[in-house]
């Protein structure tokens, strides 16, 4: 891995001094069954050149032979309509992330629909109720299938977008790499379980190394961020540009805030309006440095006609959210153990019946939900339509969590009492704290658990009922 690690940096440098040579996002409809507006999505291995040139092609998962999958796109209130082939050798399934769907489209095997197996398709049909930035990926065998490739960007557009100059679609992404850039096969070691998570030694912006793009001084870009990674917790910083949050997870914040870093979460969207400032001939840069010594870069040369910098963006107009019920709101308070270093208690429940702690490692089950390995008959919560719940989730294990809610958004409960943005992911450090807020608004079962694919395959998946 090291050696890997210091031969792609001295690549990258001389790559970067070819200035441009990169693709960058591939924006481009989803192919489409006989000239309509449904998607065909055939998920299936592929060869692409994830690493520099001078490595050979990854051999990945894909949807439509690209990574990331084709981005697919629509205004709202438009209905969407995908095929899913199966052209892998293991049954699989897409969820729509962040969709406020009907519960049998939400891509759940064994839960809102049977697996698809190989060879096989399934239709996906629902409308588009919400506009914003939307990610799709399976739902079985989570964290290799999303580790070898396989997720896309579903963009539905506002009725009326905000005016820009340009936009950028920028998917993060961590690969676990060998020294030949092919994909460490081994997916759910026991370290990745317990710790945090599968991740990689190399990031990517939409299947690169880096995002490179030119644009004059004043320029308006409206950039939609993704991580893809199941692990990681990208920091972002912004240079040579003014930066304002106007979405996160899809919705819309009140009033756009000016950032200089960003912290993206597994699963996490952020839409940013984004004002180059700095002067021609320099360079503005996002960038992501990791302790680990990985880094992701979206660069963008400063060249052209300049225009004045603007003052700061009008809000989104907003997707039709619930108004919650703080009052009288039942909570129900979730309680994360287990992990490296602090383990999990005595006795946890896994599958019907009371285990010992050791009993589940060996079983390859290392978190807990309330004394809950992993899902049960039972919900975690249950909850009647159009109840507010309230959950105040406490983070008791030596890692961070990407906690994720199918079909609705929550918002956290701040410990003022102030509401913080919707958003469908939150990101839990050790020892704290943090209190969501639901409104029960979408019948059905629906999964929460941690994006940190590694983690949910080892405890941290559960589900709610709506009834
Ligand atoms: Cu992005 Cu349960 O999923
Ligand atoms: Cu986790």
């Amino acid at each position: 891995m090291e050696t890997y690690e210091g031969k792609m940096d001295l690549t990258r440098r001389e790559v970067m001094a070819l200035a441009g040579g990169l693709v960058g996002a591939q924006v481009m409809p989803g192919p489409a069954w006989a000239g309509d507006s449904r998607h065909l999505l055939t998920a299936a291995p592929a060869e692409v050149q994830l690493a520099p040139g001078e490595f050979p092609k990854t051999r990945v998962w894909s949807y439509g032979g690209q990574v990331p999958g084709p981005v697919l796109r629509h205004k709202q209130g438009e209905m969407f309509e995908a095929r899913l082939v199966n052209g892998l050798e293991q049954e699989t399934t897409v969820h729509w992330h962040g969709l406020r769907l009907p519960n049998a489209m939400d891509g759940v095997p064994g839960m809102t629909q049977a697996a698809v197996h190989p060879g096989e398709s399934f239709d996906y049909r629902f409308a588009l109720r919400d506009a914003g930035t939307f990610w799709y990926h399976p739902h079985a065998n989570s964290l290799e299938q999303i580790s070898r490739g396989l997720s896309g960007v579903l963009v539905v557009d506002e009725a009326e977008p905000p005016e820009v100059d340009a936009e950028e679609i920028a998917v993060l992404d961590d690969w676990r790499l060998t020294e030949d850039a092919q994909l460490h096969t081994e997916f759910g070691n026991r370290h990745d379980m317990s710790h945090a998570g599968r991740l990689g030694n190399y990031i990517t912006v939409n299947g690169a190394g880096e995002l490179r793009r030119s644009y004059a001084r004043g320029t308006r870009l409206r950039l939609r961020l993704v991580n893809a990674a199941t692990a990681r917790v990208f920091r972002l910083v912004f240079k040579g540009m003014n930066a304002w949050v106007v979405a996160l997870d899809a919705m819309s914040v009140e009033r756009p805030e000016r950032v200089e870093q960003l912290e993206l979460g597994p699963a996490q969207r952020a839409d940013l309006i984004v004002d180059i400032t700095a002067e021609t001939g320099e360079e503005a840069i996002i960038g992501s440095v990791e302790r680990d010594g990985t880094y992701a870069t979206v660069s963008v040369s400063v060249d052209g006609v300049e225009q004045a910098v603007r003052d700061a963006p009008q809000a989104l107009p907003p997707n039709d959210l619930p108004e919650l019920a703080l009052k009288d709101a039942r909570q129900v308070p979730l309680v994360m153990e287990g992990g490296a270093m602090r383990g999990l208690p005595e006795r946890v429940m896994w599958q019907g019946s009371k285990m010992e702690a050791r009993a589940l490692y060996e079983a390859g089950q290392f978190w807990a939900f309330n004394g809950q390995a992993g899902m049960d008959d039972k919900p975690l919560v249950e909850a009647s339509l159009g109840e507010t719940v309230r959950v105040p989730m406490e983070n008791r294990t030596a890692f961070s969590h990407s906690m994720h809610l199918h079909g609705q958004h929550f918002r956290e409960v701040l410990p003022d009492g102030r509401l913080g943005p919707w958003r469908d992911t939150l990101v839990i450090h050790p020892d704290e704290t943090r209190e969501i807020a639901f409104v029960a608004e979408n019948p059905g079962d629906w999964m929460f658990h941690c994006h940190m694919a590694a983690h949910q395959m080892s405890g941290m998946m559960n589900w709610i009922r709506i009834t």
